[in-house]
């Protein structure tokens, strides 16, 4: 081996991540490969982590399940799929390709690369798939953000991509953009449609653009960070600013008093926390006594607001319990509820060849490029959203 030991970011509890020195991956099934990480980006799932809302992490966990980079090594089940030299971009979801659920393209459901499936089994009823760089309930799988990755099942856990592209034009097939993609994707939207989207974090600034790609009539975006409404005008979505006017009011004015057929969650778990949302404080103070996991006050309005018969979807993460949610409304109102970890390589044919054609560019959303070793105070950063900071890329 090339290298003894690397760098990686590494969890020590909550807000605490340092750069630490690590021992190098090494390949321990031979449906293995190691990769030479050139990018890697932070991820508002990884702020969940960051703030500790997502249960089983352990110490000396390596954070990153959006990464790309360069075969170093291959074990021997791998040959024939991938080689040493070529470029791969890694999807967030572990697949095996082989399972009931893979065989259905249902690959963030993978039944066989959780590597803690008792432990999985006991929290979810069933083991969901592996996930890179993610809680010991998705497998404990090392994470990415570090010079080097060991890639489990990488005869099929991989997308090969052209040298003629750049890393930050296709790092994000790993996760983002399939994940607003499929988020966009499940709302079925009709050339009559509006879509209303809560969040203008990356997930919902890319959403946008699959909303418009998939033929929306109207597409509107709900934050309230001044510079993210911004860009996503720029975008194409007409803007509501919620710390500054009702979200159900803006929206029934924008649809002509009818509401959006079609709504996306692109906030999840951690809905801001404010006096003129009432409902906040609640989940707030519950979340504190550790009688509720998650704050979805973005979920109710959604459920209130969704036309008749209209379509709920959810990229968003949730980590567990969440109360009042209104089911009388949803059931009488007859709304379809779409959610789920994305299903990675379902969508990234179709994207790949879409960021080719030029589409639509998804390193738009890179405000900021760092080193590996700055990690720590860019996770900040992003967390604080300051400089204007939409995402992150760091090169290690
Ligand atoms: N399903 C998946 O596979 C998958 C993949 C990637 C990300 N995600 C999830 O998608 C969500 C968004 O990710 P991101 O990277 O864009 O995060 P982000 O933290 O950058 O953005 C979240 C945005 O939501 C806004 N927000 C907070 N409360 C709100 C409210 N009440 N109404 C409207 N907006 C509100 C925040 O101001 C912020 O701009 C996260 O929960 C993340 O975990 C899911
Ligand atoms: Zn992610």
């Amino acid at each position: 081996m090339a290298w003894q030991f690397m760098r990686a970011l590494v969890w020590d509890g909550k807000e605490d991540f340092r750069c630490e020195t690590v021992s190098d991956p090494e390949i321990e099934d031979p449906r293995e490969a190691i990769i030479k990480v050139t990018s890697c980006a932070i991820c508002g799932s990884d702020l969940h982590l960051f703030h500790n809302f997502v249960p089983a992490m352990l110490p000396g966990d390596i954070m990153g399940h959006e990464m790309m980079g360069g075969v170093v090594e291959v074990g021997s089940g791998v040959n024939g799929h991938l080689k040493k030299g070529d470029r791969i971009v890694v999807p967030f979801t572990i697949i095996c390709d082989e399972s009931e659920q893979c065989k259905r393209g249902n690959f963030s459901v993978c039944e066989t690369t959780n590597r803690k499936k008792a432990l999985a089994e006991k929290m979810f009823g069933h083991a969901v798939t592996g996930l890179f760089g993610y809680t010991h309930l998705t497998g404990g799988h090392q994470g990415g953000q570090a010079e080097y990755l060991r890639v489990p099942f990488a005869d099929r856990t991989q997308i090969k991509v052209p040298d003629n592209l750049t890393d930050e034009q296709v790092l994000f097939l790993g996760d983002l953009f399939p994940t607003d993609w499929q988020a966009a994707f499940q709302c079925d939207i009709e050339p009559t449609d509006t879509v209303a989207i809560w969040g203008c974090g990356p997930v919902g600034q890319m959403a946008i653009c699959s909303a418009i790609l998939l033929g929306a009539k109207q597409v509107v975006d709900i934050d309230r960070l001044s510079e993210r409404p911004g860009m996503a005008d720029a975008g194409g979505a007409t803007t509501i600013n919620f710390s500054e006017e009702s979200v159900i009011e803006r929206l029934n004015d924008l649809t002509g008093g009818k509401d959006p057929q079609k709504c996306i969650d692109a906030v999840g778990t951690e809905s801001h926390v404010s006096l003129s949302m009432p409902d906040t404080g609640y989940d707030r103070a519950k979340q504190v006594m550790m009688l509720e996991n998650d704050r979805p006050h973005v979920l109710r309005e959604m459920i209130y607001v969704c036309r008749l018969a209209g379509v709920i979807s959810i990229p968003g993460v949730y980590s567990g319990r969440v109360d009042k949610i209104p089911m009388g409304q949803t059931m009488n109102k007859g709304l379809t509820w779409r959610m789920g970890q994305t299903h990675v390589n379902r969508w990234t044919d179709d994207l790949l060849r879409r960021i080719e054609e030029g589409q639509t560019d998804p390193s738009l959303v890179i405000t900021r490029t760092a080193a590996l070793k700055n990690g720590p105070e860019m996770y900040k950063m992003f967390r604080d959203k300051q400089n204007c900071c939409i995402t992150v890329v760091l090169k290690p």
